[in-house]
């Protein structure tokens, strides 16, 4: 066996990397898919795009490295979680474009579910706030707003599943209608201490069990691929969702250690070891990913926008016209000249939690210019990061000693070197930046035997560049400040 394949199906783009033994990659490919936004703070994917995006760069990888089916030990996925579908079982079509994880629409049913004081109830079990990001309001939205689904998924015709179940389903031929633990703990309907559906939370929200997939640990054999697919078939060995998957590929498996991920938003994660403990600073608890079927899990700070708010100065507001750009853009002024820029275009999450709260541009002045305003966007990503930080240090009840970073952000050095600087921790590099597919890799590797154990893969993860703080102290703390005064001015802008 020469290699295993990662599908890694985020938010703005479906990509698949061919990984060896040593965790080197041997060949990677991406494809950006539509993003569609039919009202204010909706956002929608079609599901049938996504899976053609990710079947097609599938195909090119094993292409690219010519590979025949039978070398491929198997394939992990790993996905942009919370991101709902609801699809007809015999036919195998959306019955609705995919409810993406960014979107608000059901903010006020879940208002009405907080002062209804199921807030508790709900905690207790899924480890999870009552908020719109999770699947279990926009599943019920899609039961009562797609016209006759209700009836439909009552006499069991309908499938629910976030991408990882869509892929399984389609990489199946509709024979497998499943989602790991990682996935299924970020729906709102699942027990993360019985690790099973919970059947007080579907009756709370009107879900029928009928449409919900079987749950297996992230790293498991879920079947093998329609042959027709690729030439031959593939085993299936694991899937996590991308935050969990990230966590696993920078070997945090020990109490305390923890990764920030800098994607479409970033995602802070510390790994609390085997008993799952509740956030005092609004942080979630969610099941980790493990090489086996035991137990673990982690805190996590979950940011709704970070490379977005790059996407948007692109797409936007067009002040640059490659993500790329924004580096060099960034570093042409020495700071932002009193910029702020609060980056909540899809509302606040941890530890704020604003669903009302919107995007917001403080401190203009006639000498304010794109490069400023690029430099404050860079600086909004790690603000909100070092907030998430705070609020998992004072739970934990004792100082991080260090952040392990990775997504396409990473690889930003001014960006590092800030984030650094506004913590005053030291920010770690690793060499493969690609942990949340390296993560998917060594699940499906491990499962499939193409790797033995932990100790395995152990040496794969290696150190790049380490970022020490360079910010004096009172520096850091007066840029926090006025950090948190920009911040109070976004918060319930839509309320
Ligand atoms: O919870 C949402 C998260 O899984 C999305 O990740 O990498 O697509 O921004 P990403």
């Amino acid at each position: 066996m020469k290699t295993v394949l990662a599908f890694d199906q985020g938010t703005t783009s479906s990509r698949a990397i061919a990984f060896d033994r040593s965790g080197t990659i041997l060949g990677t490919a991406r494809r950006e898919f539509t993003q569609h936004y039919p009202k204010s703070g909706w956002v929608e994917h079609d599901a049938n795009e996504i899976w053609e995006s990710q079947l097609a760069v599938g195909r090119e990888v094993i292409q690219q490295c010519q590979l025949d089916p039978s070398e491929i030990a198997a394939i992990g996925i790993t996905n942009q979680r919370e991101t709902t579908l609801l699809w007809d079982r015999a036919t195998g079509e959306p019955i609705h474009h995919a409810i993406v994880w960014q979107d608000r629409r059901t903010a006020e049913f879940c208002d009405s579910l907080r002062d209804a004081g199921h807030l508790e109830m709900i905690a207790n079990k899924t480890g999870l706030l009552i908020d719109a990001y999770f699947c279990a309001s926009k599943l019920r939205w899609l039961l009562d707003n797609v016209e006759g689904a209700r009836d439909r998924a009552e006499r069991g015709e309908l499938a629910f599943g976030t991408i990882d179940s869509w892929l399984f389903w389609k990489l199946t031929g509709g024979r497998v209608h499943a989602t790991d633990v990682s996935n299924a703990s970020r729906t709102m309907l699942f027990d993360i201490h019985t690790h099973d559906w919970d059947d007080e939370l579907c009756e709370l929200l009107k879900i029928p069990r009928s449409v919900l997939p079987e749950v297996f640990p992230s790293s498991h054999l879920y079947g093998e691929t329609d042959p027709e697919l690729f030439g031959g078939a593939i085993p299936l060995g694991g899937a996590a969702g991308d935050q969990q998957s990230a966590l696993f590929g920078q070997n945090c498996t020990q109490v305390g250690m923890a990764k920030n991920t800098y994607g479409t938003g970033c995602f802070m994660l510390m790994n609390i070891g085997e008993k799952p403990w509740a956030s005092k600073c609004k942080l979630l608890t969610t099941v980790a990913c493990t090489a086996d079927a035991k137990h673990q899990y982690a805190l996590e700070g979950s940011i709704f926008i970070a490379g977005a708010i790059v996407q948007w100065l692109r797409d936007g507001l067009g002040i640059i016209e490659s993500s790329a750009e924004i580096e060099p853009l960034a570093s042409s002024v020495t700071d932002s000249d009193g910029v702020y820029l609060v980056p909540a275009l899809a509302g606040l999450g941890a530890p704020h939690w604003d669903a009302y709260a919107r995007g917001t541009i403080v401190g203009l002045s006639r000498g304010t210019t794109r490069a400023h305003i690029a430099r404050a966007a860079l600086e909004g990503i790690a603000f909100q990061v070092a907030d998430v930080l705070d609020a998992m240090q004072q739970d934990a009840g004792t100082k991080i000693a260090e952040l392990r970073v990775d997504g396409g952000a990473a690889a930003n050095d001014l960006l590092m070197q800030f984030q650094a600087d506004i913590m005053q921790i030291p920010v770690v590099r690793p060499k493969v930046l690609e942990t949340t597919a390296l993560g998917a890799a060594y699940l499906a590797g491990l499962a499939s035997g193409f790797w033995k154990d932990l100790d395995d893969i152990d040496d794969v993860w290696q150190t790049e560049r380490v970022f020490t703080p360079k910010m004096a102290p009172a520096e850091a703390k007066h840029r926090r400040d006025r950090w948190a005064d920009a911040l109070g001015r976004a918060r319930s802008w839509e309320q």
